[in-house]
C-alpha cells in the first residue's frame, strides 16, 4: 500500500506566504519548491503543501482536501461569524502575521467613537465581522462588500470608509487613510479539521505539531548565563523574564559565587541585564536558541 500523505494548505501570495514556508522548513521539512506552482512536496516526509488563496484555506481544511492549514485568525473569524463556521479546530498560534482588522477613514475624518459611523458606507471583504461589530455598537451603517483592493474605495467614492487588515499601516498611509477603530486582533494560526485523520496521518500531524511548537517556542526565547553571588539568587530568579527554576552550578574554588543558567521565554532587554548586574551578577551572556522541544 502507498504511504498516505499529509496535506497542508498555506497562503500562496500575501503576508503569510513566505513565513509559512519558513516555519515548515524550520521544523526540518525539506521543501521541493520546483514541483508545481500549486503544490510543493516535502522530500524527507510524506507531506504535500497546497498553495492557495488564504480565504479558501478554511474550506479546504473543513472539506478534508487539506488536513492542516496555516491561516490568519481573521479569515477563520470571518467564516465563523457567518453561516458556515463548523468543521475546524485551531491548534496553535504561530507567532507571526500579527495584524488588526480596523475601520479606517480618510485622514480628515473626525472620529469620536462608533456613533460617528452612523449613515456611513463602509467597504470591506470582512462583511460578517463588520456587520457583527456594527450591531454590537448599535450603529446603522451600510456595508459595501468587496473582493479585494478595498483601500481604493473611498477615492472612487464607492464608500466613505473601509474595514480592512492593517499590519505595518503602509497600505492605509499610501491611500490617505488612518485607522479609527480596531475590531479584531489577528495572527497566523495552525488549523486542522475536526474529524480524525486515521492513525498514520494522525501520527504525522502530531509530530509536525510538536515540531511547530518547538520552533515557535524557541523564537524570542533566550538562553541566559551569568556568574552571581549565591545570596543574589532569589533576586535574579525574580528578574529573569519567563524563566522556570534556573540551573545553579558551583564554581571551582568559590563558595560565595555560582554560575546561573536559565531559558527565558520572553524578550531579554538591556534593562534586564542592568537589573541583573545590579544584583552583583557578572559575565552575563545572552544566547539565541535554535531548537526547543
Ligand atoms: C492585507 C490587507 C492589506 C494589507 C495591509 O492583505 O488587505 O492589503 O494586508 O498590510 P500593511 O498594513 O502592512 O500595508 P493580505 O496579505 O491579508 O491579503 P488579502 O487581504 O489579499 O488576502
Ligand atoms: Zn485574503
Amino acid at each position: 500500500m502507498n504511504t498516505q500523505r499529509l496535506h497542508i494548505a498555506i497562503q500562496k501570495n500575501g503576508r503569510l506566504a513566505e513565513r509559512s514556508l519558513e516555519l515548515i522548513e524550520a521544523a526540518g521539512y525539506r521543501l521541493n519548491r520546483g514541483a508545481s506552482d500549486l503544490a510543493y512536496s516535502v522530500d524527507n516526509a510524506p507531506i504535500d503543501i497546497w498553495r492557495v488563496r488564504d480565504d479558501d484555506i478554511p474550506t479546504f481544511v473543513a472539506n478534508g482536501v487539506a488536513d492542516l492549514g496555516i491561516v490568519g485568525r481573521n479569515v477563520l473569524a470571518e467564516r465563523s461569524a457567518g453561516a458556515d463556521g463548523e468543521g475546524l479546530r485551531e491548534v496553535m498560534q504561530l507567532g507571526f502575521g500579527r495584524c488588526r482588522l480596523c475601520i479606517a477613514a480618510p485622514v480628515g475624518f473626525e472620529y469620536a467613537g462608533p456613533a460617528s459611523l452612523n449613515g456611513a458606507r463602509i467597504a470591506t471583504t470582512y462583511a460578517n465581522l463588520l456587520s457583527r461589530f456594527l450591531k454590537q455598537e448599535g450603529v446603522a451603517a451600510e456595508i459595501v462588500p468587496m473582493r479585494g483592493a478595498v483601500e481604493v474605495a473611498p477615492r472612487l467614492k464607492l464608500a466613505d470608509l473601509i474595514c480592512d487588515l492593517v499590519s505595518t499601516g503602509a497600505t492605509l498611509e499610501a491611500n490617505g487613510l488612518k485607522p479609527v477603530a480596531t475590531i479584531l486582533e489577528s495572527e497566523a494560526v495552525l488549523v486542522r479539521s475536526a474529524r480524525g485523520l486515521g492513525p498514520e496521518l494522525e501520527r504525522l500531524a502530531d509530530s509536525l505539531i510538536s515540531r511547530f511548537r518547538g520552533v515557535v517556542a524557541s523564537q524570542g526565547a533566550k538562553y541566559v548565563m551569568m556568574n552571581a553571588p549565591r545570596s543574589a539568587l532569589p533576586r535574579i530568579a525574580a528578574i529573569l523574564p519567563g524563566a522556570g527554576a534556573p540551573t545553579v552550578m558551583s564554581l571551582a574554588g568559590r563558595d560565595d559565587e555560582v554560575a546561573v543558567h536559565a531559558v527565558c521565554q520572553e524578550s531579554v532587554f538591556w534593562e534586564t541585564l542592568e537589573a541583573l548586574k545590579a544584583t552583583g551578577a557578572s559575565s552575563i551572556l545572552v544566547l539565541s536558541i535554535e531548537k526547543m522541544m
